[in-house]
């Protein structure tokens, strides 16, 4: 993975069909997909339950660039090993999933993976100073998590003091939620590179009819270089 801030568009399979999860990432991928996005729940951190490390290393497979897997479970440290093994590229960790998370974003790079620190909409930016030296990227979500399909929420303001924050560190400003070509330019433009996006990518299109696809990906893409 060479570090780039050029726009990357992460589609999340949590809106893909869940009994082909393997011909779905092939096929976003097949139609542009940078990343491919991994949403992980356990009921407990969120509201809903989604799949764990097994579902993940049966995928791995069937991805040929980046997995990026987003964590929404506490506690995270028992399960790292596990998701390393199968094969994520990037762990991704709530800033409230626990009182450890410096402890928990050294262990994701101990384990060989690139280190992601998720925020709430509610969280603000005074606990991620300290842990920037410590982060691959940095997950600003734009809905509370659990589902996909919500409204986006404006962190415009946020996303503009993180990217200041970040400064030339290589650090990846990434959008979970509620993100369409309609909102895309409003997070580009304040200085996110990794464009997740769960129902505006996979609607209208299945594995086996994947133009739509496509065209969502080209689609928000557009948006958001424009605002560049
Ligand atoms: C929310 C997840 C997101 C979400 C994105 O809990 O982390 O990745 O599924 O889906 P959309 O793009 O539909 O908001
Ligand atoms: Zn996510």
């Amino acid at each position: 993975m060479t570090f780039s801030r050029a726009i990357k568009i992460a589609p999340s399979i949590l809106a893909a069909d869940f009994a082909d999860f393997g011909a779905e990432c092939a096929a976003v991928e097949a139609q542009g997909a940078d990343w491919i996005h991994v949403d992980v729940m356990d009921g407990h951190f969120v509201p809903n339950i989604s799949f764990g490390a097994t579902t993940c290393a049966a995928i791995r497979p069937h991805i040929k660039g980046v997995m990026d897997v987003h964590l929404m479970i506490a506690p995270v440290d028992p399960y790292i090993e596990a998701f390393a093994g199968a094969g994520a590229d990037i762990i991704t960790a709530h800033l409230e999933a626990g009182p450890h998370i410096h402890r928990t974003l050294q262990a994701i790079r101990g384990a060989g993976a690139k280190a992601g620190l998720a925020l709430n909409p509610g969280t603000g930016l005074d606990g991620v100073e300290n842990l920037l030296d410590l982060v691959d990227l940095v997950c600003v979500m734009t809905v509370n998590p659990g589902f996909g399909g919500q409204k986006f929420i404006d962190m415009t303001a946020k996303i503009r003091r993180l990217r200041s924050m970040i400064g030339d560190r290589p650090v990846h400003i990434e959008i979970d939620g509620g993100v369409t070509a309609e909102t895309a330019p409003l997070v580009a433009a304040a200085g996110a590179d990794v464009l997740v996006a769960g129902s505006a990518v996979f609607k209208g299109g299945s594995a086996r009819d994947p133009a739509p696809y496509g065209k969502n990906i080209r689609a928000i893409r557009a948006a958001a270089e424009a605002a560049l």
